[in-house]
């Protein structure tokens, strides 16, 4: 089994025409994205998206989404970030197994033999996250059952702490209940957005990663209570190589004017 996921994150794709400052071309860069990703050799099986589609949610910016999103012809993994809504994540993804009623929009689908569970750690109209008992319960369920493949368990909100002051403050209610859970089971990757920069660390000994941002960054400030300031950082996307239980996550920039070439000094290595 060897499979490939490319992960998207925090694209904030915006409505045509906005007026909204951005620093960056946020459509322009996502749809970049997205082409390069269509160009990957070998092909990726399915792109997830680690939430923050859009910018607000509006139902013309998930319009806009999904024709950034057009060109791709593999499945779209979803994931809720705070910038968007349940109801456009919906309409926009209407093939998408999600949960009936009304509640938090999370969800697992297999991937050729690797398990991904979208965790969805929003809570309506707020910037932080949230794992309450409910979700403990659903977590838990999906978890239990067997499944002989790896297990990637995708959320916005990173589980830990970053350092990154402001962003932090945002918080994350139920963090101590979401470790517990994580201790408990067997995930082999998490994997998340929300920090509009990558990051590795590890939560109750599973390897926590945040993918790169196709909007712009967070700028990279650990001073204790950092100054809010963005960074115009070239944009990307993860790839996820998956080799049964061998998991390897690779960074792709887009759009840095870049292409390989052969060093004059290949001969000698
Ligand atoms: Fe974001
Ligand atoms: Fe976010």
């Amino acid at each position: 089994m060897l499979v490939h996921l490319a992960q998207l994150s925090d694209m904030h794709v915006v409505a045509e025409g906005t007026d909204e400052v951005l620093y960056v071309d946020n459509n322009g860069r996502a749809a970049a994205a997205v082409a390069a990703i269509v160009d990957e050799s070998p092909a990726m099986d399915a792109v997830l998206a680690t939430g923050d589609l859009t910018q607000w949610g509006s139902d013309a910016e998930y319009d806009q989404l999904a024709e950034v999103i057009a060109p791709l012809d593999v499945p779209i993994l979803p994931i809720p970030g705070n910038h968007d809504t349940r109801a456009g994540l919906r309409r926009c993804f209407p093939e998408h197994p999600w949960p009936s009623g009304d509640g938090h929009l999370s969800w697992v689908v297999e991937v050729e033999g690797v398990r991904i569970i979208g965790l969805d750690t929003t809570i309506p109209g707020e910037p932080g996250a949230l794992f309450d008992p409910g979700r403990e319960e659903w977590l838990r369920t999906a978890l239990s059952n067997p499944h002989a493949g790896p297990t990637l368990l995708a959320m916005h909100h990173p589980p830990f702490a970053t350092g990154i002051d402001w962003m932090d403050a945002a918080g994350f209610v139920g963090l101590d209940r979401f470790v517990s859970v994580v201790a408990d089971v067997h995930v082999d990757r998490i994997i998340c957005g929300h920090m509009h920069r990558p990051m590795s660390s590890m939560v109750a000994g599973v390897p926590a990663e945040v993918g790169i941002s196709t909007a712009v960054h967070v700028a990279l400030d650990l001073a204790p209570d950092g100054p809010l300031q963005v960074i115009r950082d070239p944009a990307g996307y993860r790839i996820w190589r998956i080799d049964g239980n061998a998991i390897v996550a690779h960074t792709r920039y887009v759009d840095t004017g870049e292409t390989p070439f052969t060093p004059a000094w290949s001969e000698i290595s």
